[in-house]
């Protein structure tokens, strides 16, 4: 997507010094700065430290760091303990397994001296498909709000809210939930988004940053503001990502968002959740008990990051020195609450009934 007027992934290869390149996004929305990824441990950082963050985005970065790895020792055992390095760095999203596992299957079936050359083929190819599914995810999602559209007088806005940063940060491009507010917008559809903060890293700012470079009127909200506005009125459609989805359609998102879907269920207002098919977990079906949340440092919860009056970034304190901070970083949805999931093959029902029709080749999984 867009940065002013140059096109933008969110990450990229870089040939001529043989390093990945990401935008840094502890950085953003107030500093652009590039980093090479170059040894495993930048990786492990990257990761961890959600300079690159977002589920599609993280399983991209992990298969180049396999690709790295195999450049490194294409040996059998590194593969292994490549895969366990990179799978330890954030346990909920599922797409940094997804795209590891594919990586080690693929690695494994390869002549050790074209491990290297493979690994970053398969990368680029899966940075590739990403981009795919999400501009699939966008057409489709695009239809939804043309439908809402045509219930509005003219001129009038499409009203949607979004959690979290499902944007193009998240992925390699377009975004998830953010796909189809693109295509709307494209299409000529007058929208508005509120973009809720999240509480405690704020990807909301990441969102308010990637709309307004994209023209997107949209307001920037407190998380405790969705409730109020779906009962005046103010939300005509709530569209989410998710790091995590179950066989039956639960959904494990950024925190907060189940409480979004709870209060768009009292209130009558569509729920759509946008849902590349790397995200699904086929292995598990009840995710309020089988999916892992991740469980971050406190120190994100009693301080807050962002760019003083002097416009340095600096980290300030905003409970009393020595208050205990909690950090669960995700929260599960249960399906009963999803009103659609729009995947890359068309919008379909939260339930395993509908996500096996639509992805039958998972089903005997
Ligand atoms: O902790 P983060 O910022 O990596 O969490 C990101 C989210 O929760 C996104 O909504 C999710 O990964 C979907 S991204 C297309």
């Amino acid at each position: 997507m867009k940065i002013g007027d140059q096109h933008y992934r969110s990450l990229w290869w870089h040939e001529p010094s043989y390093v990945l390149q990401i935008i840094d996004q502890r950085c953003l929305p107030h500093e652009f700065r590039v980093q090479d990824v170059a040894t495993m441990q930048d990786f492990v950082d990257a990761i961890a430290q959600m300079r690159v963050r977002g589920a599609p985005l993280i399983g991209a970065t992990a298969a180049y760091g396999m690709a790295l790895a195999m450049a490194e020792d294409p040996s059998d055992a590194h593969i292994e303990s490549a895969w366990h390095t990179l799978n330890a760095t954030r346990p909920t999203a599922v797409n940094l397994r997804w795209a590891l596992d594919r990586c080690k299957a693929a690695l494994l079936n390869t002549p050790t001296a074209d491990r290297a050359s493979t690994a970053l083929a398969l990368a680029h190819d899966l940075a590739d498909e990403d981009v795919a599914i999400n501009k699939k995810i966008g057409e489709h999602g695009l239809a939804l709000i043309e439908e809402i559209a045509t219930t509005k007088p003219p001129g009038e806005p499409v009203k949607l809210l979004t959690h979290c940063n499902a944007g193009w940060l998240a992925t390699v491009d377009w975004g998830t939930a953010t796909s189809p507010m693109y295509h709307a917008y494209d299409a000529g559809i007058p929208l508005h988004v509120w973009v809720d903060e999240t509480r405690p890293r704020n990807q909301g700012a990441l969102t308010s940053w990637e709309l307004g470079n994209h023209g997107i009127p949209h307001t920037y909200v407190t998380d405790n503001a969705g409730g109020h506005l779906m009962q005046h009125g103010q939300v005509d459609m709530v569209i989410v990502g998710t790091d995590r989805t179950t066989r039956q359609g639960d959904v494990c998102n950024k925190i907060g968002t189940y409480l979004k879907a709870l209060a768009a269920h009292d209130n009558n207002v569509p729920f759509y959740v946008a849902l590349p098919s790397p995200t699904i977990d086929w292995t598990i079906s009840d995710g309020v008990r089988q999916i892992p949340i991740e469980e971050r440092d406190s120190k994100e919860t009693t301080h807050i990051h962002g760019i003083d009056t002097s416009g340095s970034l600096n980290t300030v304190q905003v409970t009393p020195a020595g208050t205990r901070g909690g950090n669960p970083a995700f929260d599960v949805t249960p399906q009963r609450l999803v009103t659609g999931l729009i995947t890359e093959r068309g919008v379909c029902e939260a339930s395993e009934a509908a996500l096996a029709a639509m992805f039958p080749e998972h089903t005997s999984t």
